[in-house]
């Protein structure tokens, strides 16, 4: 499903730059999550904001049958070209929105993947009852969601960027609520699923470049959509050497490589038994 990138400013956000950029900082992550959430061959799975397929793509190479749904088409692409230099039949990407799923059958996935994707979408509960919907009852689901309040890069980087930018507009609920657990046990219990079937632990993902950290904010600024909204706003200000340094900062006290980049960042991970 298609949608109209002029009225839906979510699809416009990633759209923007090329989070591809930012991904390749990610795939060794993704793939050490991918080898705990025991994958088996001809296994159904949904990732669903699934980038250019940090998560999909392993989990094709592990035998899944994996469709992606994300909302960018620049990143549907960009999968689609992966998988098929990859050589890999068994996954493919298609354009979605995670708060509408209305392409996909009832009980079709024996598993459903997010890693910080779907927590991006808005309406969370509709979010919550599609992706009920589309698992198959005693399927899995499985969630990566930044924390609020938390002291690791990505919470930092949005926490900095708030404070250059103007206030959301009313009623948008921040992505990051995804990160409190009574949220997410909420949104999950509205679409049916039992309170004991959700469970939570902290995990971690390494951002891992190979250049400076200071390189590394370069291709923020370059590239990641929410990021570049950051600059022109901190622009309008004329404040975007403030914002440069901010994150130049951050990112350098949160390095733990000698030579390169290497920022560990924490989430939480969701499981939810259907
Ligand atoms: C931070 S990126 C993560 C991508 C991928 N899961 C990964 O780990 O590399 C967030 C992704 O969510 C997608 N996204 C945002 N809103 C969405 C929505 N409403 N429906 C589907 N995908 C969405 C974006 O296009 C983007 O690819």
């Amino acid at each position: 499903m298609a949608t109209d990138v002029t009225t839906n400013p979510n699809k416009a956000l990633w759209e923007k730059g090329d989070f591809t950029r930012i991904a390749e900082t990610m795939r060794e992550s993704g793939e050490s999550l991918v080898k705990s959430l025991g994958v088996t061959k001809g296994l159904k799975v949904l990732d669903l904001g699934s980038g250019d397929g940090t998560t999909a793509l392993p989990a094709a190479q592990l035998g899944a049958d994996v469709l992606a749904v994300d909302i960018a088409s620049n990143l549907v692409a960009a999968g689609n070209a992966r998988a098929e230099s990859a050589g890999l039949t068994n996954l493919r990407f298609q354009e979605g929105d995670a708060s509408d799923l209305r392409d996909l059958e009832d009980d079709s996935f024996d598993l459903v993947v997010s890693i910080f994707g779907a927590m991006f979408a808005p309406k969370p509960f509709d979010v919550a009852k599609e992706i009920v919907r589309v698992t198959r009852p005693g399927g899995r689901i499985v969630m990566g969601n930044w924390l609020p309040n938390d002291p690791t890069l990505v919470n930092q980087i949005l926490k900095i960027s708030a404070a250059y930018s103007p206030p959301p507009p009313e009623g948008f609920v921040s992505p990051m609520t995804w990160g409190i657990e009574g949220e997410v046990t909420e949104r999950f219990t509205a679409a049916g699923v039992p309170e004991e079937n959700i469970s939570f632990e902290r995990d971690t993902y390494t951002f891992n470049y190979a250049g400076r950290p200071s390189e590394l904010v370069a291709e923020f600024r370059a590239y990641y959509g929410p990021t570049m909204n950051a600059f022109e706003a901190a622009a309008a200000d004329d404040r975007e050497a403030d914002l440069q340094a901010e994150l130049e900062a951050l990112f350098d006290a949160q390095n733990t490589s000698g030579h390169a980049t290497a920022i560990p960042a924490t989430f939480l991970r969701v499981t939810v038994t259907v």
